[in-house]
């Protein structure tokens, strides 16, 4: 069995992750044993696609993961717009010159933030320092992502906010509400190939207790 094939952790046994672990990985591989174990080192931007749809039931199941991600205040200022046809995701290909998988992809899903409820001042003209709904939504993005790679789908961020031309374009063509912002978008689908998990652990990038 591939690694990129491999089941969920909490499927197998001890010695069954052992065995893969010795038999498909460089043994001098420290995170070779997370590679398996977690879809954090698995998740990989796919931009090629299969033609064919997704499940809606696997959709439902990256917008669950995309719901528990943590929140500031727990204020979860999420909205989702599932996108599925075609003449929508060719004119959201229009919309960006990074978002041209957009018309091969079988979804693109907008993790999109309610002002009304991520900025406390908005409803008084003000932006609160502690509006903190890029990152809520950023940790949301994340979730589906890694849900998604879950499900041996492929998925690839889209970042949208704060390009104002990206979140007008947008906005006019799905009629969104002025408190509504499509903060990143997640085009998905069947990857067309697999991808290998990366190991990009740098130590010479953390800094334990002081800078130097
Ligand atoms: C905030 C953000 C915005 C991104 N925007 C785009 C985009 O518009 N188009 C695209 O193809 N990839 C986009 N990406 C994906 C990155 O290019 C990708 O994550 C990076 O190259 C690392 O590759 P990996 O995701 O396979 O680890 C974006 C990623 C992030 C986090």
């Amino acid at each position: 069995m591939s690694i990129e094939g491999a089941k969920h952790v909490g499927e197998r046994g001890e010695s069954e992750i052992a065995e893969l672990v010795n038999r498909e990985l460089p043994k001098t591989s420290v995170t070779g044993y997370i590679f398996i174990m977690n879809m954090i080192f698995k998740r990989r931007s796919v931009r090629d696609f299969l033609p064919g749809p997704v499940e809606k039931e696997k959709i439902e199941r990256i917008l669950r993961a995309a719901f528990e991600a943590p929140s500031a205040h727990n204020r979860r200022p999420w909205e989702f717009l599932v996108v599925t046809e075609q003449e929508k995701r060719e004119a959201i290909a229009g919309m960006s010159p990074w978002a041209k998988m957009c018309p091969s992809a079988a979804a693109v899903i907008a993790c999109c933030a309610d002002l009304k409820k991520g900025d406390p001042e908005y409803e008084t003209g003000g932006a609160s320092e502690d509006a903190l709904w890029e990152q809520d939504l950023s940790a949301a993005t994340e979730n589906a992502l890694l849900q998604i790679t879950e499900e041996g789908l492929g998925g690839v961020w889209l970042g949208w906010y704060p390009d104002g031309d990206k979140v007008k374009a947008f906005r006019d063509y799905f009629k969104l509400p002025a408190h509504i912002v499509p903060v990143a978008l997640v085009a998905l689908g069947y990857p067309a190939r697999e991808s290998r998990p990366r190991d990009r652990y740098d130590p010479e990038k953390v800094h334990w207790e002081s800078w130097n």
